[in-house]
Order: structure tokens, then C-alpha cells, then sequence
């Protein structure tokens, strides 16, 4: 099976998570683009009722334009359950995300989920984390000072382009990709990352996830914590 038609499959399959009357966030990218493509046709044909949270403006807009509610997270007291992608999954369960630059949204929407379950097609999984470039969403004030530090601890940043114009975040911040090829010790760099001004978010989610959905050729695997 190609890469596009699991992604498909672990979309669909994550749709039947889903019940009435939830609360639902709503992550990010190619693969949550199935998820909200099938949960569409299950409002629009078994009378679903949900309510969304989405943790960008492209999800939230495909969202609406399928009829699917969509509230802001301040507007909502909980929520029941954050299906997501990723853009690396290890051993234990680490992930790295923000490949699509929605990471700050998506961590904060996740954090506040009772339940989070990821969906990837089986090239997302991986021994130890680090292939991936490690995505930061950066300040853009002072944001050169930031990356030449980052520079100086042999992180290897780069500030994320696109059509030689920088890529804004939702929040109009900018993107800088850490090229570490290996991250041994995911939470140490966790707290570094964290503990650096200007660095608004990193693209580490650590222990945040319960289920994991596989897309693989061989089939559909869910994997739970
Ligand atoms: C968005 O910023 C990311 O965190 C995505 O969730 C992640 O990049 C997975 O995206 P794809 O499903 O497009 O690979």
C-alpha cells in the first residue's frame, strides 16, 4: 500500500474513536485530513453530534466547510479526546511534531485532552527519535540570537522557509528545525529547550500520548500505552 492510502486508512479507522456528544480535538496535517474527511460524512450521514476543537486554522476551516462544529478551546471546559499525527514515534512512545508547524497549538490542545491518540503510517515509527528535524516555534524578536545560540550547542538550526519567504506559525511566529540526527535523551533536551527565551514551544511530546493507530501494509495496528 502507498504511503498516501495508509494514511487514508488509519484517518478512517480513527473516526470510529469517536461518540456522540464528545468533545473532540482536532489535530494537524495529511493524515488528520482523512480523520476529518470521515468524520464529516459521519455527521453529515449518522446524525453524529460533536463538537471540535482544532488546533489550526486549515483544520478548523476543512472542518466547518464538512459541517462539523468547531468551538475555540476557551470555549469548551474539556475535552474528551485529541486525535493527532506525528511526524516520529519511538520506542516509549516519545513523539515529534510540528512538521506542519502547528506544534504550539496542537501541545496545548493535547495537554488539556483527557486522552490523546496519534495516527501515522508505519515509516513514522522509529527506534530513537532525531531523523526528523526537531521543529521550535521561535519569537521572531531577538529570534537571530536565539538560532546563534542554538548554533553554539552544535544543534544545527535552521530557520523554516518556504518560497524564500519565512513560515509564520497561526500565531505569526517563526519555525526554526534543530537538525540532530539522534536525540538520545528526549526529555533532558525537553527541559533545555524549555528553559531557553524566545523559544515558545518545542516540537517533543512526551508522555502525552495513550494510543497509537499504525498504519501499516499489512493492516490497521492500535497500540496502547
Ligand atoms: C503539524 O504541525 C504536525 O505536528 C503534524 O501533526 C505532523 O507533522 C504529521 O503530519 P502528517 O500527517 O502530514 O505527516
Amino acid at each position: 500500500m502507498k504511503q498516501e492510502e495508509l494514511k487514508k486508512l488509519v484517518g478512517y479507522k480513527a473516526a470510529t474513536f469517536i461518540e456522540n456528544g464528545m468533545i473532540v480535538g482536532l489535530g494537524t496535517g495529511s493524515t488528520v485530513k482523512y480523520l476529518v474527511e470521515a468524520l464529516g460524512a459521519r455527521v453529515a450521514h449518522e446524525n453524529l453530534k460533536i463538537i471540535g476543537v482544532a488546533t489550526s486554522k486549515r483544520t478548523a476551516d476543512q472542518a466547518t466547510s464538512l459541517g462539523i462544529e468547531i468551538k475555540a478551546l476557551d470555549d469548551v471546559d474539556h475535552l474528551d479526546l485529541t486525535i493527532d499525527g506525528a511526524d516520529e514515534i519511538d520506542e516509549h512512545f516519545q513523539g515529534i511534531k510540528g512538521g506542519g508547524a502547528a506544534h504550539l497549538w496542537e501541545k496545548i490542545v493535547a495537554i488539556n485532552s483527557t486522552k490523546n491518540i496519534w495516527i501515522v503510517d508505519e515509516s513514522k515509527m522509529v527506534k530513537t527519535l532525531g531523523s526528523f528535524p526537531l521543529p521550535l516555534e521561535v519569537i521572531p524578536f531577538g529570534s537571530h540570537h536565539v538560532i546563534h545560540k542554538l548554533e553554539n550547542l552544535g544543534y544545527a538550526p535552521k530557520l523554516r522557509m518556504r518560497n524564500n519567504e519565512i513560515v509564520l506559525t497561526d500565531s505569526k511566529n517563526y519555525v526554526v528545525d534543530l537538525y540532530l540526527k539522534k536525540i538520545p535523551n528526549p526529555h533532558e533536551l525537553a527541559m533545555q529547550l524549555d528553559q531557553m527565551v524566545g523559544i515558545v514551544e518545542h516540537g517533543l511530546f512526551l508522555d502525552i500520548v495513550n494510543t497509537v493507530i499504525i498504519g501499516q501494509s499489512t493492516g490497521v495496528k492500535v497500540i496502547n500505552d
